[in-house]
């Protein structure tokens, strides 16, 4: 893992955030302004002569206090109105579809394929560069709300109900998405991965994620199955479907665990399968403190192995 993944709307890569830096550069620019002004009429009227002249007040009243601030007001609102119905226009027919669920501490990703199929995964979301995605937004609990800073959002996600977004990233990158509404203890552990590609690169992704896991001979899957893994979490390929947690078929291609809290290095992996509860607050995972070192060793290969 290289850089931190970039988490600003000011160094924005897609036409959302770059709206939203607009907005808050016009918005800045205009406040400045009229501050700018008031503060000039003020330290104005503190050095005028005592005798002053009625009629050249009341325009600086009217036309500083009312006629200025109207102008200038109206401006900004106009500006921030007209970028709406580009926002609420839909993604073009065709575009990719993800739908999201916000969980308690994580995100289940869901890509919906060409052909009507759907395929699941978890904590990390890949766009392919230049093209409009479709997000559709919903929660299995509490309410969350799904944000890419530099990308765009953010929307809440609530239970029942099915909030769109549609996003269109502008650069290839790596980017972090958060939860951006309070949820509980370890909401601020609630983040993803997300990864803008060119369109080749995103459709070899997509279609690695449809393969099934392999590697069922390997010693850590028995250690995954005699734990009770498998009762939460699914390994497509295997006998593991637990649907309670994030689906694991390919998370040693992921790059990071625990809903992008930790880089995917099995010393953190480790960490995480012993500590959980340490790391993460109020999570659902037990920590599994008992586990030996071989077993755990065995695991978290198995796990990297998952690609
Ligand atoms: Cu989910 Cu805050």
């Amino acid at each position: 893992m290289n850089r931190l993944p970039s988490q600003s709307t000011l160094e924005n890569a897609g036409e959302g955030a770059r709206q939203v830096a607009e907005l808050f550069y016009a918005m800045t620019i205009g406040g400045a302004v009229i501050w700018l002004i008031v503060i000039g009429l003020a330290v104005y009227a503190i050095f005028q002569p005592t005798r002053h002249n009625a009629i050249k007040t009341r325009l600086l009243v009217i036309g500083g206090g009312a006629v200025f601030p109207t102008i200038v007001l109206t401006g900004l609102l106009s500006y921030g109105l007209a970028m709406l119905p580009d926002l609420q226009r839909p993604a073009p027919e065709g575009s990719q579809v993800i739908e999201v669920a916000g969980v308690r501490w994580w995100w289940r990703v869901t890509y919906r394929l060409p052909t009507g199929d759907r395929i699941e995964t978890a904590n990390e979301i890949h766009l392919p560069v230049n093209e409009a995605v479709e997000f559709k937004l919903t929660s299995e609990d509490v309410i969350h709300t799904f944000w890419i800073p530099s990308i765009g959002g953010k929307v809440d996600m609530i239970p029942g109900r099915e909030n769109r977004l549609k996003l269109f990233p502008t650069k290839v990158g790596h980017y972090r998405g958060v939860c951006a509404e309070f949820c509980g203890a370890a909401h601020a552990q609630m983040s993803f991965d997300v990864i803008v590609e060119t369109r080749e690169e995103f459709d070899k992704w997509l279609s690695q994620l449809q393969t099934p896991a392999a590697g069922q001979s390997h010693r850590g899957h028995a250690v995954f199955a005699g734990r009770g893994c498998g009762a939460c979490h699914s390994i497509r390929g295997t006998s593991s479907d637990g649907v309670v947690g994030p689906d694991l078929t390919h998370v040693g291609s992921r790059r990071s665990i625990g809903a992008a809290i930790l880089p995917n290095e099995p010393a953190n992996l480790k960490h995480w399968i012993r500590n959980t509860c340490e790391v993460k607050p109020g999570v659902e995972m037990p920590s599994f403190e008992a586990i030996s070192s071989d077993e755990l060793d065995a695991l978290v290969d198995y796990l990297g192995s998952l690609r």
